[in-house]
């Protein structure tokens, strides 16, 4: 059995940098668990289901063939990678990511594809869900003006002119919603290391989270 090692936060924590990091420095794979609520997202719009029929979404994520190439994700072939980062795929995100038939189907692709490797996952709920017993968990987290702050940054540079409050408005629905789903919320496990990065710089981020997992090891 390979060793797992979880990273969960809210949005804009800079989780998946720091995971995909973290994963290459260790030889370990990486997976965006985001990514994959975002590829089924996506899908199931571009299918034209309705996004509140949960029977055929189930269906549709059952039977979405997701690949992965380094930093791209294919659906069905396709490459999807900039089409799952838009504002309409995030701000219907719940509907894939709020019924627990859906969650589980996500969780048995995630637990799959973990299967014999070592494994940094990205998300809400690898370490409390999906994978309660992982060698290494880590919360990371920083104040929601701090993540506005830096998804700002990203969306400039992006070519994107939002203000400040625009990003926190955004981001405050998406905690709440993502704290308050009835399975899956976003949650620190109870044995997760908690590193509050408000005061890091991305570098010392990384260095501690590889500290929390040479602990582990
Ligand atoms: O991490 P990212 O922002 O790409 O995730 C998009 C959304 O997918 C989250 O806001 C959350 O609603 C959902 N998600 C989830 N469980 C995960 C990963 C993401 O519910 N493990």
């Amino acid at each position: 059995m390979g060793m797992i090692v979880t990273i969960d936060g809210p949005a804009g924590a800079g989780k998946s940098s720091i995971a995909r990091d973290v994963a290459k420095e260790l030889g370990f794979a990486f997976l965006d668990t985001g990514a994959m609520y975002r590829a089924i997202t996506w899908g199931a719009m571009q299918a034209g289901i309705e996004l509140s029929d949960v029977v055929k979404l189930v269906d549709y994520a059952e039977h979405a063939r997701l690949a992965w190439h380094d930093d791209r994700i294919d659906l069905d072939g396709e490459d999807i990678s900039i089409a799952i980062r838009t504002p309409q795929v995030t701000a219907n995100i719940r509907h894939v990511a709020d019924p627990p038939e859906i969650r589980g189907c996500l969780t048995r692709q995630q637990r799959r594809i973990a299967e014999g490797r070592d494994l940094v996952t990205e998300g809400r709920d690898q370490g409390t869900e999906v994978f309660p017993d992982a060698q290494c968990k880590v919360f990371l987290t920083a104040s929601p003006q701090e993540r506005a702050r830096r998804r700002q940054l990203q969306l400039q540079a992006a070519g994107r002119e939002v203000t400040l409050n625009e990003v926190l408005v955004a981001q405050n629905q998406r905690d709440l919603e993502d704290r308050m789903r009835p399975v899956g919320r976003l949650r620190a496990a109870s044995d997760a290391v908690v590193i509050q990065t408000d005061a890091m710089e991305a570098e010392q981020v990384k260095d501690a989270v590889l500290d929390a997992v040479r602990s582990c090891m």
